[in-house]
């Protein structure tokens, strides 16, 4: 079959083929420890589940405006009020099949051929997809570890051209579990509001899960204007509801009626039972989402010890979200036991699931080459087992 022009600049999403891959090696039977998991392993809320099957009682089954039910709007414009302080209208605010769909929608409604969108690296896989989707540019800007994986102001400032459309920023970060400081924030945000057609995206879809007694910060928290930012969230990570497929944007009114009509000629609402239930994630007690962040934070401090006495492995400790991205620079080059050489983290990656048992997801796929990311987002004793398998296999490695 012939396939367009697109699909040919298009890569397939690097965690979902090694979750995937994980998955098949189990299901031959082989003892596969996996940590690629890009979402909560807790179950989503009884009370979620249970606003959801009211609305099914109800029959809440029928179409809803591709925008969303007013009772979520209203529940997302409170959230948003609260956690920044911006205050918005019903009409600056769409429900999306997940935070996913709210961003490639941005990108299709915003983005021109020969625009620029600059993205942090190490980057979220899909951003950059979803740029050369819509016909634009990716620019990506470059961060190493010592820094924490933080941009300066200057690296974004003299990545600005005249095309530059969007800026990406994502922190808590997936996949480096970096945040990024409120210092360099308003820095950015100066920066910004001296390009007034510069747009700033903010995916803040980690924000639950700062540790360490931090308060979250975004962008979103400083005096950027109203018509330079859009704020992306949703419920799947904050209430273990991935499966559920709910997210949303925050934007200027017409750029949210832009993003409705391309939503409206593609999968039109998200479902009207998650739409309900996400109601209640958002309006209910919190306090589920507390604990999640206690255990998170909890199996970070321990699982980092254990990967820290790995020899020739280094890992930045991370400030939020449920990710490490230790350093694996040291072992490429080197050859397994059976000969085969390791020239790069996806041969390394191989190594790992296929001789090791363990699954984690490298770091070219997040334009972080050398690099791997482990998912905390698993119980302390897969944690334990899997991190000593790396340790081993790692061991076996030798020039
Ligand atoms: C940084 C980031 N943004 C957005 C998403 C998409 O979330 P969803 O589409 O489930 O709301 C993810 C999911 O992995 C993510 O890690």
């Amino acid at each position: 079959m012939q396939k367009s022009d697109l699909v040919g600049k298009l890569k397939p999403s690097p965690t979902l083929a090694l979750n995937q891959k994980a998955k098949a090696l189990q299901a031959a039977g082989k003892s596969v420890i996996n940590l690629t998991a890009g979402e909560p392993d807790f179950p989503t809320p009884d009370r979620i589940c249970k606003a959801a099957i009211e609305a099914i009682s109800r029959r809440e089954t029928r179409y809803t405006a591709t925008s969303g039910i007013v009772e979520l709007k209203d529940a997302i414009l409170k959230t948003i009020e609260k956690k920044y302080g911006r205050k918005y209208g019903r009409q600056s605010v769409i429900v999306a099949n997940g935070a996913k769909q709210a961003l490639a929608n941005l990108c299709l409604a915003l983005l021109n051929p020969g625009d620029e969108a600059i993205i942090i690296a190490p980057y979220w896989v899909s951003y950059v997809d979803m740029v050369v989707a819509a016909g634009a540019n990716p620019v990506v800007v470059k961060t190493s570890e010592e820094r924490e994986f933080s941009p300066t102001a200057d690296q974004i400032a003299s990545a600005i051209t005249k095309r530059t459309k969007l800026v990406f920023l994502n922190s808590p970060s997936n996949p480096t579990g970096g945040v990024y400081s409120e210092k360099l924030l308003r820095d950015l945000a100066s920066i910004v509001k001296r390009h007034p057609d510069l747009v700033v995206v903010t995916d803040d879809i980690y924000d639950s899960f700062v540790f360490d007694g931090h308060p979250f910060f975004s962008i979103a928290h400083t005096d950027l204007p109203e018509n330079q930012l859009v704020v992306i969230n949703g419920v799947s990570k904050t209430y273990a509801m991935t499966g559920w497929r709910i997210g949303y944007a925050i934007a200027p009114a017409d750029l949210i009626g832009n993003m409705d009509m391309i939503q409206s000629n593609s999968t039109s609402n998200a479902s009207s039972i998650s739409q309900w239930a996400a109601v209640e994630a958002l309006n209910g007690d919190q306090s589920d989402v507390f604990e999640m962040r206690k255990v998170f934070e909890q199996r970070r401090n321990e699982a980092l010890v254990l990967l820290q006495k790995i020899d020739g492995l280094t890992c930045f400790k991370p400030k939020g979200a449920f990710y490490f991205f230790p350093n694996l620079n040291a072992f490429i080059g080197k050859k397994s036991p059976s000969g085969k050489e390791i020239q790069n983290d996806l041969d390394l990656g191989a190594y790992l699931l296929e001789e090791c048992g363990v699954a984690t997801v490298p770091g070219s796929g997040f334009g972080a080459e050398g690099f791997t990311r482990l998912s905390f987002a698993a119980s302390l004793r897969d944690l334990e087992n899997g991190i000593e398998r790396m340790k081993l296999g790692l061991s076996h490695l030798k020039h």
